[in-house]
């Protein structure tokens, strides 16, 4: 049976298109209580005492404070920073400082506005210029190769500007939420809206003290996720444990719209200057990125983020004298976290907005100036990592060049703008996004995946990756139907849940099917072997006479058993299940954590998008026409699928550009519900193109690598430069607003 490279119906849409998908609020448990967080409502202070109204009745509820915390009050990620309740100091408005839970949820919001806070006002920090004079420091990365002076004295010109970019908020169709079950047997069991199990049960064990054993975390089925369910949900699965393990009801929170705005993770805004030279030739003979990121209170995922965002900086370009110079500070707002591209987004509108300035200014065209200075085979990139294998920069230029006919748009006085009453204009970008977690980060997750047979031959694929919409579990069941040779409907996904599944780590970094399904993929194999010599041993054949047809065996052409009876007896006979393996780099795959050079990513893969758009006369409202979406992410397991990751990125990519303009004032949000933070609807999106060139990588799964967050990383500079093409007005800060072109 062939899977891969099929339009196969994705496992999980019957139930969410018919409505019987179950999310978390969805879930009704006996005897279960809903919880509330009183938050700080000052972005920087310290808590002196609560108010508890005496005409409410408190023996109806149950309140837990820092002081209920087991273990550790912190939540831990890459540091131990960030309190689960902040105890007495807050650094953010919307920090959780006390929890209620209450029968109803009308009751334990009328308990919630029973308390008062009081508390003494610090004065705050609230942007990267006030953090960068007290020198709050949350992280710093550097990159070097070659020899910058060396590269600016070469050069022939040298040009300096500086981008800016603002939050960004997920705008999950389903808000955060979670479930905490007290059992009967000592375990704390969590069902929750989340990307990462194991990273709620690695934060449980330290807030409770606990063994690992006592925790069962599994996701329930989740309206979209974006990296905002990367680490936040540490938190609110904490709360609700918290306060499960205190009035010893299960216990369910949900958070409106409003509150997962004010307090959850948002994308990091950056201001990024680029210094770019550039010799007569019209190659790049020097770069000098300077990337500074508002990483808000704490650490949370920060560095990870900068490092991507650094790493992605100097572009797909060939440049012999590149210096990064990364830094996060700490401000007195939510801290911000994983959002699509980890940080690539903001580093690549700057990049590609600047990519298109410099060749302005030198009177090259652009796609010109691109081809001269990208990436090729044996090509190093900026932290010298030597490219092999599977490099398309050209070739998705080229695609994209000729299918938006860039050439004959692009001139000011080209028949197609003159066929509009509006300022037409085109621009593009080309970019790159590296798949799996960054250096040698794989190699430290040692994921470790694979697949069980069950009682009846049936398989089960067993991981931790959750499915949150982009379609992974569709495309693993792909994977091991293709290599098993068995329909489809004989493999069943597991529900990640840390009780059950071995650890193949978190689904970020676009890292599920090319890291995880190579996993998959060699357990596949494995047991493939397996039953091949079983059967080849029960029916006195060669391996060679063996031929498998949509789950049945042939030997010599006679049908003689099926995959399922097989494996079923295997199963009884030899007392094996389970198919586990281990992630394991590329050969010869080095980083250097230390001079932050070598081998950033196992492999990388490639965009060029073009926007079309035209700018009204009288409002300079931007009227997207069409996107021409060409990349290559290797082998395209599932087209369909694929496509969909790539219009759904597109449309968060000119949600960020054009209309989301996230507003705080005072370290308050001021856009703290959708009818003030616009994001796009489906009247905005424009005709999309999508196109993907095939340049298969030889460790990924069928020659896949990463997709997921890819698509969010060329829409704004390809509209900013199609902007700029139009009216000729450069916009250097998202969003992208009429108010900013006049
Ligand atoms: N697509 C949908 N529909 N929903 C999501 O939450 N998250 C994105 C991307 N695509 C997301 C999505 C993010 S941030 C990542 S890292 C990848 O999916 C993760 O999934 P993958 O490893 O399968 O690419
Ligand atoms: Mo994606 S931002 O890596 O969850």
């Amino acid at each position: 049976m062939l899977y891969v490279g099929q339009e196969v119906r994705r496992g999980d849409g019957v139930e969410k298109v018919n409505g019987s998908a179950k999310f978390i609020d969805d879930y009704k448990i006996p005897d279960m209580w809903h919880g509330v967080v009183v938050r700080s409502t000052s972005p920087s202070g310290r808590v002196i005492g609560f108010d508890f109204d005496s005409s409410f009745d408190w023996s109806k509820v149950v309140v837990a404070t820092a002081s209920d915390i087991p273990g550790k009050n912190a939540v831990s990620m890459i540091e131990d920073d960030l309190p689960l309740l902040a105890d007495p100091v807050f650094k953010h408005v919307g920090e959780g400082l006390l929890l209620i839970a209450a029968p109803t949820r009308e009751l334990a919001q009328k308990a919630k506005s029973s308390v008062k806070v009081r508390f003494e006002e610090f004065k705050p920090t609230l942007t990267i210029e006030d953090s960068k004079k007290k020198k709050w420091v949350l992280s710093h990365h550097e990159i070097n190769k070659g020899d910058l002076k060396k590269g600016f004295k070469e050069a022939d010109r040298i040009i300096e500007r500086e981008y800016s970019v603002g939050h960004q908020e997920h705008i999950y169709v389903e808000t955060q939420g979670a479930i905490a079950i007290p059992r009967d047997d000592g375990v704390m069991e969590i069902i929750g809206s989340l990307q990462c199990p194991f990273y709620v049960s690695n934060a449980l064990k330290e807030i409770f003290n606990w063994p690992e054993n006592r925790f069962s975390v599994r996701q329930s089925i989740i309206g979209g996720a974006f990296g905002g369910k990367e680490d936040y949900p540490s938190i609110i699965c904490g709360y609700a444990a918290l306060l499960a393990y205190k009035c010893k009801h299960p216990v369910k929170i949900i958070y409106d719209r409003t509150e997962d705005i004010i307090s959850t993770t948002k994308r990091h805004p950056a201001i990024i200057k680029y210094k770019t030279g550039v010799d007569k030739n019209g190659l790049i003979s020097a770069l000098d990125i300077t990337l500074e990121m508002d990483g808000g209170a704490y650490l949370t995922l920060s560095p990870v983020v900068l490092s991507r965002a650094a790493i992605h900086a100097p572009g797909p370009y060939r440049i012999p004298n590149v210096s990064v110079d990364a830094t996060t500070f700490a401000t007195n707002t939510p801290p911000n976290g994983a959002f699509r591209g980890f940080g690539a987004p903001q580093a690549i509108f700057a990049l590609e907005s600047n990519m298109d300035e410099v060749a302005f200014e030198m009177g090259i065209s652009p796609d010109e100036f691109r081809r001269k200075n990208a990436l090729i085979i044996g090509d190093t990139t900026s932290t010298g990592q030597r490219l092999k294998e599977s490099i398309a920069v050209l070739d998705v230029l080229e695609e994209a060049m000729s299918s938006s006919q860039f050439v004959n748009k692009y001139s000011d006085d080209s028949k197609w703008k003159k066929e509009s009453s509006k300022m037409r204009g085109i621009g593009f970008s080309l970019f790159f996004h590296g798949g799996g977690f960054t250096g040698s980060g794989e190699e430290k997750l040692k994921s470790r995946a694979g697949i069980r047979i069950e009682d009846d031959g049936g398989i089960t694929i067993l991981s931790a990756q959750t499915e949150m919409g982009q379609g992974s579990h569709t495309v693993f069941s792909q994977i091991v139907a293709h290599t098993l040779h068995i329909p489809i409907d004989h493999v069943h996904v597991c529900v990640p849940d840390t009780a059950v599944v071995p650890n193949s780590g978190p689904t970020v970094a676009s890292r599920s099917t090319m890291v995880v399904g190579k996993v998959l993929l060699d357990a596949a194999l494995r047991l493939k072997g397996e039953i091949d010599r079983f059967a080849a041993g029960k029916f006195s054949a060669r391996l060679s006479d063996l031929e498998w047809r949509g789950g049945r065996l042939f030997v010599c052409g006679d049908e003689k058993s099926s995959f399922r009876e097989l494996s079923s007896q295997y199963m009884k006979e030899k007392g094996v299940t389970d198919f586990i393996e281990q992630y394991i780099l590329p050969e010869g795959h080095h980083w250097d954590d230390e001079k932050y050079c070598g081998d950033a990513y196992p492999a990388y893969s490639w965009g060029c998008y073009v926007a079309e758009l035209e700018v009204d006369k009288d409002t300079l409202e931007i009227n997207l026409l069409d996107l021409h979406l060409v990349q290559d992410v290797g082998t395209v397991v599932n087209p369909v699928l694929a496509r969909g990751q790539v219009e759904g990125g597109a449309v968060q990519g000119l949600g960020w550009a054009l209309l989301e303009d996230f507003k705080m004032k005072d370290g308050k949000v001021l856009t703290d519900r959708l009818q003030k933070y616009i994001v796009p609807t489906s009247l905005d999106v424009p005709r999309l193109n999508v196109k993907f060139v095939e340049h298969p990588y030889s460790k990924g799964p069928y020659g896949a690598k990463g997709l997921g967050e890819l698509p969010l990383d060329g829409i704004a500079p390809a509209i900013a430069n199609a902007v700029f093409n139009a009216c000729g007005i450069r916009i250097r800060d998202l969003p992208i607003r009429p108010e900013k072109l006049l």
